[in-house]
């Protein structure tokens, strides 16, 4: 069977061979982390070594990594966690400054927070390129600083979008928010192993990374938490994690996790300029033979920062974002709409109207992503599939044709 060309690394991305031998190794073995005896011991070990290359990788110290999940788990943890311990120290604390382009785990967690839990969501707007308004943040910040009984219980701020790669102003949305003494959570999951990520340097209270998005296992990650930051656990159970997170560890996921994150941070220059330099081919090449496409985001040509250096998204306008990835699918290039996508009814991106695209723009949309498996022959199958796959995407339209088409994806 011909092998197809993956451009959806922000999806997931394959195992990394140094995060293949770790995790090969430790299944063969067995041991609980939390047990007293030689075994228990042994794979405690595995463990706190995991912890301290976790550590060194992100910028933190190992006593704050609390291992999760995943990403998804991490968000929650830290949302929820700050939010009630926020409100237990004072209740007039309900509310959460979020901009609209957070990821589902974020967003969909600050939702239910106001749904359940008395939260009141304050939008901070987003520039056309997906920047979050400092000014917005400065307002909402100092008119709360201002009250008699200030009201705000956290800032949260993705570093990196996943639709659109654009890279958040992080220490300065810390700087200003530390200000008013208001907490911030960070979901880095996109950035942490892409670009230079630190969680001591940030400042940050909170950050969430994941283990699938830098070449390690699905299902396992890790929330970055301070020392003196207080979270009221969202789970319950052995007391594992500083009592944080309560759950047998699950010390092959963890090892290999860290054999990636210091892989992904050991070749992050030498892979940052190869990707980059990708994804110009790659935005070039679209420019050239679909010039009718957009690509969106800030541009950063020089990889100078603003975008994730994987990262390549468009809007194809009059198609469907849905119709063109199955064409492309069919043709053997596998890429991704990058937004949410329910029971066959495609909606436009919530990333991309918050960036001021109207709907019908928003739902023509493209993510290609590459990542530590790609090469120039990659890129180059896209753009000789590109074309045809447009042309015919085009005449599918945008109208009611996703009927008949199954998916199942959801924002990634
Ligand atoms: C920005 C962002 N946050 C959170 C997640 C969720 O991470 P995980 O798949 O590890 O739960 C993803 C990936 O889907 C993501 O791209």
């Amino acid at each position: 069977m011909k092998q197809s060309v993956y451009l959806d690394h922000a999806a997931t991305t394959p195992l990394v061979a140094e995060a293949m031998a770790v995790l090969t190794e430790e299944l063969s073995r067995s041991g609980n982390p939390s047990s007293l005896h030689g075994s228990g011991r042994r794979a405690r070990r595995v463990v706190e070594d995991a912890r301290e290359a976790l550590a060194a990788a992100a910028g933190a110290h190992p006593s704050e990594v609390i291992f999760t999940s995943g990403g998804t788990e991490a968000d929650n943890l830290a949302l929820k966690g700050l939010y009630w311990a926020r409100r237990a120290a004072d209740p007039r604390r309900n509310k959460i400054l979020v901009p609209a382009i957070e990821h589902h785990a974020v967003a969909d967690t600050v939702e239910w927070l106001a749904a359940h839990e008395g939260a009141e969501l304050v939008d901070i707007p987003v520039d056309a390129d997906g920047v979050v308004s400092l000014d917005a943040l400065r307002t909402e910040l100092e008119a709360d600083a201002a009250l008699e009984q200030p009201r705000i219980a956290l800032v949260t701020v993705m570093w990196a979008n996943n639709e659109v790669g654009t890279v958040e102003p992080i220490a300065d949305v810390v700087e200003m928010a530390h200000g008013c003494s208001v907490p911030v959570h960070s979901d880095a999951v996109q950035a942490f192993g892409s670009i230079p990520v630190s969680f001591a340097a940030s400042g940050l209270d909170s950050m969430a990374i994941s283990g699938h998005k830098i070449g390690g296992p699905v299902g396992v990650g890790a929330l970055l938490l301070g020392r003196s930051v207080a979270v009221t656990p969202v789970q319950h159970g052995g007391g594992q994690e500083r009592d944080v997170r309560s759950g047998t560890l699950d010390t092959a996921s963890i090892a290999a996790f860290a054999a990636a994150a210091t892989a992904a941070v050991d070749h992050l220059p030498a892979e940052s300029a190869r990707i980059a330099a990708l994804r110009q081919r790659l935005t070039e090449g679209v420019a050239a033979a679909v010039p009718e496409a957009r690509l969106r985001g800030r541009p950063d040509p020089e990889n100078d920062g603003g975008r994730l250096p994987g990262n390549a998204h468009f809007t194809f306008p009059g198609c469907e974002g849905d119709s063109l990835l199955f064409l492309l699918d069919a043709a053997g290039i596998e890429t991704s709409t990058g937004s949410a996508c329910t029971a066959g009814v495609p909606r436009p991106s919530h990333v991309l109207l918050a960036m001021g695209l109207d709907e019908d723009t928003a739902r023509g949309v493209q993510r290609f992503s590459l990542g530590h498996s790609s090469s120039e022959a990659d890129v180059d199958a896209l753009l000789a599939a590109l074309p045809e796959a447009y042309t015919r995407a085009k005449q599918a339209g945008m109208a009611g044709h996703m009927s008949s088409i199954r998916t199942a994806g959801t924002g990634r």
